[in-house]
């Protein structure tokens, strides 16, 4: 037995050792999770486990960072949105040969080079273009950008089957989800159990986080993220905007998705079956490890993640989220309870709420109220259900006017 398991291991081993070689690009490359895509690309490069060609890459402001991955990566195109950035990109890369572009076009442009995986990593709505462009082209979208599939998602799935490439999710609890998920038997699973760390402030009471500051909210205790994503993990809109994601991503009710705190964010997320079977994925809070996951799959790759040490990990725990402590995640409910265009004004006030908090004009448990109060203004009795497919010209007029409201009510808060 153990001699035929060691010579199936030599058989399969050169098949392991290298995934196909695929055309990327990535959009947000200057981010977080771009950073993340491109270090574990670098690392299944040298180790010789993929061959990969860097098409586009783009940014919003950071020129520099832009440019100097684009000259190391070879890229064939970059794109900034700030098209006050655009006279310096072009000297960084002059005589390089490396084209480049500046605003919504240019980010349109870079997603619409042909590629084969496409890292969808651009933050907020401002994503919603280039992403609904890439998903169209037929490339595997590697999806990390939640807020596109929050405010577009009908819209988006859409443009996913027009487009025919695989929707390969890598926010670490539906990269969980996915990798549990047993696609073919769906009527099987009972529950999806989203984990959540809690966040910064998931021992404080509402009095201590009145006066949070920004360095406090961005300091996530396990996750290394960017400012936005960190803001909403400490107010738990996070979480919120994630049980929209997955009832968009799984066939499972809305009502089957349930969050549950576990600050060692050792689980990343688990789906439960009628036998009681509980499916769990683990590993280090490292977003490599689902990066490098969306890249291979169905095949594995090696990633640089650091992997988990079961006899350092001590105790595993687990608690009922507080919802009246973190109104966001019954806000964000209440938006996906009535469907149609409610996540879209949500994602939009909750962008603004933030970036204000951010900006040092809005106090910290403001910004689910201000979420919460825009949500409130607005009449969806006619709006359509999520099934019968939104356009993307009401999804834009809609996520315009509550940013509107939202800037409006943001004023009657500031600081
Ligand atoms: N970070 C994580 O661990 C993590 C985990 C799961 C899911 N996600 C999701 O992944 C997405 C990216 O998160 P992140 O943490 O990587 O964010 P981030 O560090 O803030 O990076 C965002 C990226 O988007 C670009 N960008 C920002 N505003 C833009 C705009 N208006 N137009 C075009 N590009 C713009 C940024 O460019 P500049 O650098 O020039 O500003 C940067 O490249 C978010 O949707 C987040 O929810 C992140």
């Amino acid at each position: 037995m153990t001699a035929t398991l060691q010579q199936t291991e030599r058989e399969l081993a050169p098949q392991l050792k290298t995934i196909k070689p695929r055309r990327v690009s990535i959009l947000g490359s200057t981010g977080s999770v771009g950073v993340s895509t491109l270090e574990l690309i670098d690392f299944a490069c040298s180790t010789g486990s993929a061959q990969l060609e860097i098409v586009a890459l783009t940014a919003n402001s950071n020129v520099e960072l832009l440019a100097r991955q684009a000259i190391k990566y070879r890229a064939a195109f970059v794109a900034i949105a700030d098209e006050g950035q655009f006279a310096e990109l072009s000297e960084l890369l002059f005589g390089t040969g490396i084209k480049c572009g500046a605003g919504t076009t240019a980010l349109i442009e870079a997603a619409s080079y042909p590629a084969d995986w496409v890292m969808a990593a651009i933050v907020g709505a401002a994503g919603l273009q280039p992403t609904l462009t890439a998903a169209r082209s037929g490339a595997d979208i590697a999806f990390a950008n939640k807020e596109c599939l929050v405010c577009a998602g009908g819209v988006f799935l859409a443009a996913m089957r027009e487009g025919g490439g695989r929707l390969l999710p890598v926010d670490s609890e539906h990269n969980a989800i996915f990798q549990v998920y047993d696609f073919e038997r769906p009527e099987r699973i009972t529950r999806l159990l989203l984990t959540a760390s809690g966040g910064p402030f998931r021992t404080w009471t509402q009095a201590q986080m009145a006066n949070v500051t920004v360095e406090q909210a961005v300091d996530h205790p396990n996750w290394s993220m960017g400012a936005k994503i960190s803001v909403d993990s400490a107010t738990m809109m996070n979480k919120g905007l994630e049980v929209i994601e997955a009832a968009r991503l799984f066939p499972t009710p809305a009502n089957k998705i349930e969050v549950v705190v576990h600050p060692q964010s050792v689980i990343h997320s688990m789906v439960e079956y009628v036998d009681g079977s509980v499916l769990a994925q683990m590993g280090t809070p490292d977003m490599r490890t689902p990066i490098a996951s969306a890249l291979a799959w169905p095949d594995r790759v090696e990633s640089p993640s650091t992997k988990l040490d079961f006899g350092s990990l001590g105790e595993l725990s687990f608690e009922i989220p507080d919802e009246t402590k973190f109104p966001a995640l019954r806000i964000a409910r209440q938006a996906l309870d009535i469907d149609g265009l409610a996540p879209t004004v949500l994602n939009a006030a909750n962008e603004l709420a933030v970036a204000a908090f951010l900006n040092r004009h809005l106090k910290f448990l403001d910004i689910s109220h201000v979420t919460e109060q825009v949500l409130a203004s607005f009449d969806f009795g006619s709006t359509a259900a999520f099934g019968a497919e939104l356009l993307l010209e009401d999804v834009l007029e809609t996520d315009t006017e509550a940013r509107h409201k939202a800037a409006e009510e943001i004023r009657k808060h500031m600081i």
